[in-house]
């Protein structure tokens, strides 16, 4: 944080707070500092596991209770997990001004925060969906009681049908929810400004919001803790923990 001149902060805020039409765009390490692992980074998911053996549709068919068993136990980490300051100086901001917010993330964690319907480009850990009837189920409200399912209980059936349900999560080799990604490039083409929180910026279509929005003539501000392929697109890069910049940049 020392690094970061706050004279730099303070140019973007002031150039943030001009914007009409601001989004802010986040991924897994807007999350780091509430304790939830990342996925590339040093104790990132793929780091530790095989994304093919699951989160795909061909794992989940092979095993089923393999694809639920990991799952159960990232919503059980998820449990202990707070919104940080990064995720409360968005959802504050948001009753200010106007503020779109387009995440990556499944944790739910913007919610818990306050920000009411983030667009969740990638789904949300605690939904799930029968893949017979794609009847949906939320889950979030139950486990948070602490009714959480063990690893190894029975896989969760349709209410509707008696299906398999699985987690509403896109998976690798999976279309994103075509209107969604519409309503996100449209709102990245037009906005004013775009902050983009904790990503990696290597998994598409997400990583072309960035890219869209400079080109639509948007400032950029990238928050991350070093430099990524979206910075090239950046007017700012802001190298330090999204906790401790964000609250500063929006406030
Ligand atoms: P990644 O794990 O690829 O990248 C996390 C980024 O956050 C890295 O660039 C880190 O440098 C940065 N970072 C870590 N801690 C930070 C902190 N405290 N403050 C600011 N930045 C920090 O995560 P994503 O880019 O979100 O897909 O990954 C994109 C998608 O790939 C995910 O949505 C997920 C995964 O497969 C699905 O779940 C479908
Ligand atoms: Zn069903």
């Amino acid at each position: 944080m020392n690094q970061i001149p706050h004279e730099h902060i303070e140019s973007a805020r002031r150039k943030l707070v001009k914007a009409d039409r601001l989004v802010v765009f986040t991924g897994a390490g807007i999350s780091a500092e509430s304790g939830v692992p990342t996925y590339r980074g040093a104790g990132g998911l793929w780091k530790n596991f095989r994304a093919q053996d699951l989160a795909t549709v061909a794992a989940f068919q092979r095993d089923p209770a393999l694809v639920w068993g990991w799952y159960r136990s990232r919503r059980r980490a998820l449990l202990d997990c707070q919104p940080n300051a990064a995720h409360q100086a968005i959802a504050e901001a948001a009753k200010e001004r106007r503020l779109t917010l387009i995440t990556q993330n499944v944790d739910g964690l913007h919610s818990l925060a306050g920000y009411n319907n983030p667009w969740e480009l990638h789904g949300n850990i605690w939904r799930e969906f029968c893949v017979e009837c794609y009847h949906p189920v939320d889950r979030h409200a139950a486990w948070r009681d602490r009714t959480v399912e063990d690893e190894d209980a029975p896989l969760p059936k349709c209410p509707k049908c008696g299906g398999l349900l699985r987690p509403a999560i896109v998976w690798f080799g999976e279309q994103l929810d075509a209107h969604l990604l519409e309503q996100s490039f449209a709102a990245a083409e037009h906005c004013d400004a775009m902050i983009v929180i904790g990503t990696s910026g290597q998994v598409q279509p997400a990583a072309m919001l960035p890219i869209l929005a400079r080109r639509g003539g948007a400032l950029v501000v990238e928050i991350n803790l070093e430099p990524t392929p979206l910075t090239e697109y950046a007017n700012y890069s802001l190298y330090a923990p999204a906790g401790e910049v964000l609250p500063r940049l929006l406030g």
